[in-house]
């Protein structure tokens, strides 16, 4: 990779045209996202990646000094994580692995997170598209911490134990997928090795 190319990862990338700056992941949820969802889970038990929140979303929460992503999660489990740390794209998909390898510990009852929807990205199609729901926002949120007039919307997913009270919460801000149902372009229609009218 060339220096030019280096630097210019680092200066920032462009998401659907908003500029973000590859080390500032300082921005918090607007309340109106993540208070329906609290609700909806009893109260989330814990944030792995916060700091930049004006008021605390969960009793337990990370901070990057701590990181979240080398600690154990429990309960129900708010994540919005850092969106372009590492100059690219591999952040996300760092939490979003360490999101679905949590859900699976008993210890975790669900982890519903949010990021930015980019049907460009791997991380997208190759987890958020698998998460147990999904909700694609119908509008857009200005987050706290970052310009008031974003470009791009956001995708709610949630991996784990999703009751019909986060579904609902989560049908309130857009149009939800579940199961990550997706269309298999070359399903099997005969049994191995029958031809068809054989
Ligand atoms: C997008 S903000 C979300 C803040 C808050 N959880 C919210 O939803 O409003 C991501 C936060 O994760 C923090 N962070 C970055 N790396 C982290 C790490 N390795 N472990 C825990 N937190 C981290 C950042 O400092 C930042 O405050």
């Amino acid at each position: 990779m060339s220096e030019e190319h280096t630097a210019g990862e680092q200066r920032g990338t462009v998401l659907n045209g908003h500029e973000q700056d590859a080390d500032d992941n300082e921005y918090a949820t607007p309340p109106e996202v993540w208070r329906p969802l609290d609700r909806a889970v009893d109260g989330f038990d814990l944030d792995p990646c916060s700091g930049a929140e004006p008021v605390p979303i969960a009793p337990t929460r990370y901070t990057k000094e701590d990181d979240g992503l080398r600690q154990k999660w429990h309960g129900a489990v708010w994540m919005n994580p850092p969106w372009s740390s590492n100059g690219d794209g591999s952040a996300k998909e760092d939490w979003l692995r360490k999101a679905r390898n949590e859900a699976a510990r008993d210890a975790v009852d669900v982890v519903v997170g949010i990021l930015p929807v980019d049907a460009s990205a791997n991380w997208f199609h190759e987890h958020v598209l698998k998460a147990d729901a999904v909700c694609l926002c119908d509008r857009r949120y200005p987050f706290i911490g970052q310009d008031r007039n974003p470009s791009f919307s956001l995708v709610v997913f949630a991996f784990g134990a999703v009751d019909g009270e986060l579904l609902d919460a989560m049908d309130a801000l857009g149009s939800v997928l579940l199961d990550g149902d997706r269309h298999d372009p070359a399903p099997q229609t005969t049994l191995g090795g029958v031809a068809d009218g054989a």
